[in-house]
């Protein structure tokens, strides 16, 4: 056996182990992160075009009317480090404002899709320096910490939104860390989607053109075709709701009937209408955010929301003596 071959098992023995640990527990889980196989980041890239789907258009309104105020907060030369980068059609918007930036570094999950981006970016920015890291980003400080980035003014952009599917105290720990990725001066500017009527939030989760649905069962299928499961998905259903005492729309892949289901060797039986958590996604206030930054050792020094307030982009810094 090759090496590359070897590699490829551990990951899918890592990737089974991690699925069975979810999916034995109480309620039934599966990590969010899995939504983002090949066909999972197209899928998410089709939902950021739904109409119901504010969110997108949102963060290119903020970064199209207030990237100048954004770029000129952040200063010249900055090295930008992204988490969870996916296509990076939005930095661009953040890349164009900035003035003279001097490295771009998107970190993401999903391999084939970060190189078509990156290629892509060459070609749009032919003088900027890329350095894509395939990564889960909760794994990829360190790897980040020893690339040859300028140790001044790294700004890390966590954008879509993506820290509402950290519970609070894993928030809080993953803001400190993005900040600290550029060292002391290092700081965060970071997305976070606003609480507002369930209506429009359960809407933006569950489209009419059920693309959000697909893209919550593709998970399924994924398995199926990376661990060898036998998930009938037409035997399950998206679900989204709103859970106001978390303060956070849950994403849920139900079970229509009982059904035993095969998946790495284990058989699991589920009941009808039994639930697996897909996706927890925060929402939150001014305030509420502000707490998580404090929470993080870290200090809310600017904020920029869209016109009607749904959303905002907010930047911290690490306070001293935190
Ligand atoms: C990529 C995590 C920001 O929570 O809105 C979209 C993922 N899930 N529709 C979000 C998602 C269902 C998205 N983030």
């Amino acid at each position: 056996m090759n090496t590359a071959t070897a590699l490829n098992l551990d990951r899918q023995e890592s990737l089974r182990e991690e699925v069975l640990r979810g999916l034995r527990a109480q309620p039934r889980r599966l990590e969010c992160k899995l939504f983002y196989d090949l066909e999972g980041s197209r899928l998410f890239e089709s939902i950021c075009e739904q109409p119901e789907y504010y969110l997108t258009r949102c963060e290119v309104e903020i970064l199209e009317r207030q990237g100048a105020a954004i770029a000129s907060v952040l200063g010249p030369g900055v090295t930008l480090v992204e988490l969870g980068s996916g296509s990076s059609s939005k930095t661009r918007l953040l890349l164009d404002a900035l003035e003279s930036p001097a490295g771009y570094v998107p970190i993401d999950i999903s391999g084939e899709f970060l190189e078509e981006s990156a290629a892509e970016l060459r070609r749009v920015y032919p003088r900027l320096p890329i350095a894509p890291v395939v990564a889960d980003f909760t794994a990829a400080m360190p790897a980040v910490a020893e690339l040859d980035v300028p140790a001044e003014r790294v700004v890390t952009f966590f954008s879509g939104s993506s820290i509402g599917n950290f519970d609070p105290d894993a928030a809080a720990a993953l803001m400190r860390s993005a900040a600290a990725i550029g060292g002391a001066e290092g700081c965060l500017l970071i997305a976070a989607d606003l609480r507002k009527d369930p209506k429009v939030l359960e809407a933006a989760y569950d489209d009419a053109a059920g693309v959000t649905a697909a893209f919550n069962l593709n998970v399924l299928g994924r398995l199926n075709r990376d661990i060898g499961a036998n998930f009938d998905v037409d035997g399950f259903e998206h679900r989204a709701v709103w859970n106001p005492d978390a303060s956070r729309i849950e994403m849920h892949i139900v079970s229509r009937g009982q059904q035993l289901v095969r998946v790495g060797g284990v058989s699991l039986e589920l009941a009808a209408g039994e639930a697996i958590v897909s996706e927890h996604c925060y929402k939150y206030t001014i305030d509420g955010f502000a707490e998580i930054g404090r929470m993080a050792g870290l200090q809310r020094e600017a904020l920029w929301t869209d016109s009607g307030e749904r959303y905002s982009l907010q930047l911290f810094s690490q306070s001293a003596g935190s």
